[in-house]
């Protein structure tokens, strides 16, 4: 399955125009308890790439990368030439998704794909069959402008309530999204 799987304001933005998640950072994870999925593989855009190799330092100390990723493979979408944190699985994508879902399924064998966004490149996955489930972590923040958390029309019943509870001081919500026809 792919599951797109992130954490948002309440009014549905991922970060600032200028990808700070200061917002995010600042509200304290006592409580929280983690997302509840197994992955075998990530797909994420290159904003989100380029935050966590800054905020983890993770060029200069690649040693870190393990930590996060384990040695599952990392696809980033990108038009460019990124850099790559020494050791790490990550492959660069560019292109319609659709011309990638079978690299990325292969690649994720019998396991889910955590899609981490932005929310742009999940509209990709959706617009392209491929995304089965959307867990939200709705954090006490809303922010007056930022990066969409999803900017497209997705209207019930095609989103189905799995489920709805709390975790720390966020809101945890599940959808299952049904496939098209
Ligand atoms: N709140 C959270 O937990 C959370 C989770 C995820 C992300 N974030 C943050 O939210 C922000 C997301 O920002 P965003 O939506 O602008 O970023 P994004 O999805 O991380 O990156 C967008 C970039 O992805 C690349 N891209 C997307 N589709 C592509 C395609 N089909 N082919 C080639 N490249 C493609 C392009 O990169 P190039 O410009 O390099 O070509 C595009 O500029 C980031 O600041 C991130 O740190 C927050």
């Amino acid at each position: 399955m792919f599951i797109y799987c992130t954490a948002t304001t309440l009014n549905g933005y991922l970060a600032t125009p200028e990808h700070s998640l200061d917002w995010l950072l600042s509200i304290p994870a006592e409580g929280v308890t983690p997302g509840g999925f197994s992955y075998a593989a990530l797909v994420m855009g290159s904003h989100t790439y380029e935050w966590v190799l800054a905020q983890e330092n993770l060029l200069a100390q690649p040693e870190k990368w393990a930590g996060l990723y384990g040695d599952k493979p990392v696809f980033v979408f990108s038009s460019r030439d990124l850099p790559i944190s020494a050791g790490a699985d990550v492959r660069v994508l560019r292109g319609p998704v659709a011309e990638h879902l079978n690299t990325i399924r292969q690649a994720a064998g019998e396991g889910n794909v955590w899609l981490q966004g932005g929310g742009e490149l999940v509209g990709q996955f959706l617009d392209a069959g491929a995304l089965d489930e959307i867990i939200l972590d709705v954090a006490p923040a809303a922010l007056a402008t930022g990066a969409p958390l999803l900017p497209r029309e997705v209207l019930w019943p095609r989103l189905r309530l799995l489920e709805a509870r709390q975790s720390g001081e966020f809101a945890r919500l599940r959808w299952r999204v049904e496939r098209l026809g």
